[in-house]
């Protein structure tokens, strides 16, 4: 039994793996569902090295991208009628599909494990304060073996060296790069910055 064949506990998610495989693949392109399966495996490597809860490890990398794929349109009438943070507005699918998809995926998988959900929240910015949980799914979905980014190897090295440095290194990666392309910084991604890297 590969690690992938998990099926997750009722207390986590009220559907077969089957289901839920069915209910990701509905929602993501071949490439993106993919990916969520190669995340959901390096989570599981991460939460045995680190002694993270393997079960949430899991589960949160399968469900992590659940909402990529929505339309700006949704997420923003979902900013508004959910009064989410309005500074939200501002930001793009890049934040949206963490922040806002992790109430997707309680509404509509059912998942209402705060651990994992707040996991999902953080994947895409972190947070100033990371549960061990939130670093595993936050770096898991940087280095998984599909990705060949310049400098996945570093992150891969700074991951293996400890789950804190595979943050530090993620997030002055994605700094650059987001300073690179000269878009919009959503705030709490330098809060992030500020807390992990800047400090240290
Ligand atoms: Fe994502
Ligand atoms: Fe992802």
């Amino acid at each position: 039994m590969k690690n992938t064949d998990i099926d997750y506990p009722q207390t986590l998610v009220p559907l077969s793996r089957a289901d839920l495989l069915a209910r990701l693949h509905a929602q993501l392109s071949d490439g993106r569902f993919a990916h969520v399966q190669r995340v959901e495996q390096t989570a599981i490597k991460l939460a045995q090295q680190y002694g993270g809860d393997v079960q949430r490890a899991g589960l949160a990398g399968l469900v992590h991208d659940y909402a990529k794929q929505r339309p700006d349109a949704e997420f923003k009438q979902l900013i508004r009628q959910q009064r989410f943070d309005p500074d939200l507005l501002t930001a793009n699918n890049g934040i949206w599909h963490g922040v806002i998809g992790a109430y997707l995926v309680e509404r509509e998988l059912g998942i209402h494990d705060t651990q994992v959900l707040n996991a999902i929240r953080r994947h895409t910015i972190g947070a100033v304060e990371m549960t061990t949980l939130d670093k595993i799914i936050f770096v898991a979905d940087f280095i998984e073996p599909g990705r060949d980014f310049p400098g996945v190897d570093q992150a891969r090295a700074a991951a293996e060296a400890s789950l804190d440095a595979g943050v530090r290194f993620e997030i002055t990666n994605t700094l650059k790069f987001l300073i690179a392309k000269q878009v919009n910084i959503y705030p709490k991604t330098i809060d992030t910055y500020n807390a992990w890297v800047a400090g240290h």
